[in-house]
């Protein structure tokens, strides 16, 4: 097991290995005072381990209640949310208890933010069951749910007691899943990390993933101990994501969003080469790279779609968006972009 120590707001362990689910009732004790536990999961992975967190709390003494939604994006919302305060209120859950997020980046994004805000607080813990989640998303302390108006509108910072990443959970991930957080994967290579593109490239990470899942936290907590309130550094990691937002947006959502950033990291390489910020042979190697892992390069949706949703893009402050361009193998920084320029940014990257 590795342990990733992050030093934010609240310091806490994230731990990656094998069998860590059943370490569940452990960790548990130590994050909570009280004896209550709610688990929140969705349709998609309660029923492979629901039964096996609620016997790991059970040995450590725990009540243990489960709130169960249906899985997917559409029902991140406030609709899921507010039926999630309501059942704890309900169960009179208090400040002592806590939660456990048991699932991928929608269970973890919805549970922390019914923790960020029932009875203006209370502790919880990171179990994510998809490499996207582990990569990402479990860790940092963003929350959220969606609004009709776009993705994660409404959310918090609020970090959790612990975060677990049991690799043995990702047996049951279709194969489709798993190359989608490849391209978080991919995008901390490209971020900073030229070794781990090398590595990445070597040979396929997912038959041994601890080191690699590892070193990918490990750069996440660089940049939230940093800037855990996201307005400098922290939003290198949006490294394909102004892009993939609008790729995403257009597909109403139903293309994952780890192939919407892998499209739009190709994107924003290809503009930066156009823009001559960027060596040209860092392209072919990271189009070689995505496709190894099973991910998408290209969009057929027209520039003016793709604009008009970017436009929506949480990211933009005012007329100004923080584009983060790609400037070599393994490099990238922030680059402020005026609004008026992201067509060329968006024609230069469809290639035209
Ligand atoms: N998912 C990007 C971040 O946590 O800042």
């Amino acid at each position: 097991m590795t342990t990733v120590t992050v030093k934010a707001s609240q310091t806490y362990d994230v731990k990656i290995g094998r069998g860590l689910l059943d370490t569940l009732g452990e960790e548990a004790a130590r994050a909570f005072q009280g004896r209550t536990v709610c688990i929140v999961s969705d349709t998609n992975v309660a029923p492979h381990y629901l039964s096996q967190a609620t016997h790991s709390l059970e040995r450590a003494g725990f009540t243990v209640l489960a709130f169960v939604f249906p899985a997917g994006e559409e029902h991140k919302n406030g609709h899921t949310y507010l039926s999630l305060l309501e059942y704890l209120a309900q169960e009179h859950l208090t400040r002592a208890d806590g939660l456990v997020a048991l699932g991928g980046g929608v269970v973890g994004d919805l549970t922390g933010f019914a923790a960020a805000t029932y009875l203006r607080g209370i502790p919880f813990l990171q179990l994510p069951t998809t490499l996207l989640a582990a990569v990402d998303a479990s860790v940092g302390g963003k929350t959220a749910i969606d609004l009709e108006h776009g993705k994660n509108l409404a959310g918090a910072f609020y970090q959790p007691k612990a975060v677990l990443c049991d690799l043995d959970t990702w047996a049951t991930l279709p194969a489709d899943i798993l190359s989608d957080g490849c391209a978080e994967v991919i995008k901390y290579g490209m971020i900073g990390d030229a070794d781990l593109l090398d590595t990445l490239a070597q040979g396929d990470f997912r038959e041994d993933p601890e080191e690699v899942v590892a070193r990918c936290i490990a750069h996440k907590r660089d940049l939230v101990e940093q800037d855990e309130f996201d307005t400098g550094s922290r939003q290198l990691l949006n490294l394909g994501h102004t892009i993939g937002h609008g790729i995403e947006a257009c597909s109403g959502y139903q293309l994952a969003h780890g192939k919407a950033v892998a499209i739009g990291m190709t994107l924003v390489t290809r503009a930066a080469i156009h823009l001559g910020l960027c060596p040209e042979a860092t392209l072919p190697k990271l189009v070689n790279l995505l496709r190894e892992y099973g991910l998408p390069t290209e969009t057929d949706y027209p520039a003016a779609d793709l604009l008009a949703k970017m436009l929506s893009d949480k990211k933009r402050a005012g007329d100004t968006i923080s584009l983060v361009v790609p400037t070599g193998w393994g490099k990238s920084q922030l680059y402020p972009v005026p609004v008026s320029q992201l067509p060329v940014w968006l024609d230069r990257g469809l290639g035209k």
